[in-house]
């Protein structure tokens, strides 16, 4: 590990990423430690978190609102694409890492770093994000991955840290691992790691269980513009607000949870629980809108490039030239994707039971009706389905030896 002597390192407040203040220092010798925690609307208070980085060592603490960032250029891009990884996951971990690198590269340059560092360990997706963008955005910007290298189990990095003054977990111990930010909160690790034993209802944090959820439906409409949602129930709201609101009502009927296994960058599998209720119902009514707003052709081109977005993102490789290529495709069709979707929450339910488009609908009442205001022309399909058919009729008849 060639030396580095002012490295920022990014610092959630957690065991792993306080353990490396201190490690980076005694172990790799680095003489200045800076943190930076981003505060990604998770709603942790973040004041204790600067504080406890100065106290295992760190010679700055610094801590970045991104919130308007992360939902402006990750979550309304994350919307107009539908992107699910592997059709289910909508990202909410994935979608923070690159402008945690982002912020991060930035800092290091303000404050004339020669490296930065994260706590991510050997096993996961978040390094292989952190480290590919970082390389993307910096290349001459070392990165340190001390989790990755010093072997500790986390009874030894506990205890390590204890050395240096950094206290144990202290309320009674919870064996979950959890991410969270404000697109929402993914749990492992514990008795979950038994893809057969169901996941307990105090993992849960945002969403209400179906039991609990109220038995009365409620019919909710969201409105977009150019692909974004733009307002709830007729009230335009900033796009910050507007995801707090779709996650506080999906949230409430018990909507957005998920209990999938995942297939790891690394390899692994992996089994995963997340609640993103809002996100979740949003992207449920973005495709509902393209789907009454888009040509067939480009919805199905469009659905087999959100597959392939979805990957990158997942993959680490947002700063990628596909990732690029791809956003121009799907901008350019989201255009044409304004109107409004009406949705019936109920017990863990979100159901499309309405939508419109005054500007952009391709659906046409007329050619659509079996009333007596039928505009198509009947008879013109016969000679369609005689040349439609043609290459079957062919075969068929060849297959049969006839002619
Ligand atoms: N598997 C998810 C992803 O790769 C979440 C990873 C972080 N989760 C956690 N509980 N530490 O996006």
């Amino acid at each position: 590990m060639g030396r580095a002597k002012k490295v920022v390192l990014a610092y959630s407040g957690g065991v792993d990423t306080s353990v490396c203040i201190p490690y980076l220092k005694q172990e790799w010798g680095v003489e200045e430690v800076i943190t930076f925690a981003a505060d990604l609307g998770q709603g942790d208070e973040l004041e204790p978190i600067r504080l406890k980085a100065l106290d295992a060592g760190a010679s700055q603490s610094l801590v970045g609102d991104l919130i308007q960032p992360f939902v402006e250029e990750f979550a309304l891009p994350a919307i107009r694409a539908n992107a699910l990884y592997e059709g289910r996951y909508p990202l909410s971990t994935a979608l923070a890492r690159p402008l945690i690198a982002r912020r991060l590269v930035e800092v290091a340059r303000e404050m004339d770093a020669d490296a930065v560092a994260h706590g991510c360990t050997g096993k996961g997706n978040d390094q292989v994000r952190f480290d590919v963008a970082i390389a993307a955005l910096a290349p001459d910007l070392k990165v340190l991955t001390p989790a990755r290298e010093w072997g500790m189990s986390r009874e030894e990095a506990i205890s390590y840290g204890e050395r240096f003054g950094i206290p144990a977990p202290v309320s009674k111990k919870s064996p979950y691992s959890i991410d969270l930010n404000l697109l929402g909160r993914s749990i492992e690790a514990g008795p979950l790691e038994d893809p057969m034993v169901a996941p307990p209802e105090e993992v849960f944090a945002m969403t209400a269980s179906i039991e609990a959820a109220p038995l009365q439906s409620q019919d909710i409409e969201i409105s977009f513009e150019a692909g974004n949602p733009v307002a709830i129930d007729g009230k335009r709201m900033e796009p910050v607000a507007l995801i707090r609101e779709a996650n506080r009502l999906a949230g409430e009927h018990g909507f957005g949870r998920l209990d999938i296994i995942e297939n790891r960058v690394v390899g692994i599998k992996s089994r995963e629980i997340y609640e993103t209720p809002g996100l979740l119902m949003l992207i449920r009514a973005h495709q509902e809108l393209e789907s009454l707003t888009l040509a067939a052709d480009v919805l199905r081109t469009k659905h087999q490039l959100e597959r392939q977005w979805a990957d990158l993102v997942y993959q680490g490789l947002w700063f990628g030239p596909l990732k690029d290529a791809l956003d121009g495709f799907i901008d350019r069709t989201q255009t044409y994707v304004n109107g409004v979707v009406r949705l019936r929450l109920h017990k863990g339910n979100v159901t499309v039971i309405g939508r419109s488009s005054q500007s952009s609908s391709l659906y046409m009442p007329q050619l659509a009706t079996y009333g007596s205001e039928d505009d198509f022309d009947h008879k013109a399909a016969e000679g369609f389905i005689y040349i439609w058919g043609l290459p079957i009729r062919l075969w068929s008849a060849a297959r049969r030896g006839g002619r």
